[in-house]
């Protein structure tokens, strides 16, 4: 007797490989921030303009709080992209980045507020924004690297983040509403990663 194991096929990860790709010839033409930010903006807006390659497993909320997972990480750490998923009413602290930074919605809506710091704690940079589907922000030390994030709609919203770093392993900070800063290393939510590389299907 023949005993056929069913794999779960998943969905289709090419549009998630090529976002990959295409980002890491962008990073190998230099580190000119500006340049990366612009190039990336407009593959990560390709890349969220379709919501049918997200695996169900990097899209699941957990009640108790926001989830980060990493979907994938460059060889040589120079940038990571990673899935945020937000349950109702769920929010990050003020935190920053110390590298530039993409985020793009792929469902629902995320609300930000950008900072900058002051004497006494923070103010505003801008009025809160809050980004729809398809929609594309961006955080860095020179364009801004502050801010609050949360979810902008009723159900469950994800986002997919860029950074230039493994950004779980990377040491910021929090923020106490009076300025206090607290070290922070996020780490992710997963310890598998979606497969990129089987190119059998
Ligand atoms: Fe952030």
């Amino acid at each position: 007797m023949t005993v056929h194991t069913e794999i779960k096929a998943g969905p289709d990860l090419s549009r998630l490989r090529r976002f990959v790709a295409d980002l890491a010839d962008v990073v190998d033409q230099g580190d000119d921030e500006a340049a990366i930010l612009k190039a990336g903006e407009v593959l990560l807006t390709r890349l969220i303009a379709t919501d049918d390659w997200l695996p169900d497993d990097y899209a699941r909320p957990n009640p108790e709080r926001y989830q980060q997972y990493l979907l994938h990480c460059d060889s040589r750490e120079r940038f990571s992209v990673v899935s945020f998923v937000w349950g109702p009413g769920q929010a990050t602290p003020i935190h920053d980045h110390t590298v530039w930074g993409l985020v793009g919605v792929l469902r629902g809506a995320e609300r930000v507020e950008s900072y900058r710091r002051t004497t006494t704690g923070f103010e505003l940079t801008r009025e809160p924004d809050v980004l729809h589907a398809g929609e594309v922000d961006a955080v860095s030390p020179t364009v801004g690297d502050i801010h609050r994030v949360s979810n902008g709609c009723d159900g469950v919203s994800v986002s997919i983040h860029v950074y230039g770093a493994n950004i779980g392993a990377v040491r910021r900070a929090t923020y106490a509403p009076d300025g206090t800063p607290k070290p922070f290393i996020s780490g992710y939510a997963n310890s598998t990663l979606p497969n990129l590389w089987d190119r059998s299907r």
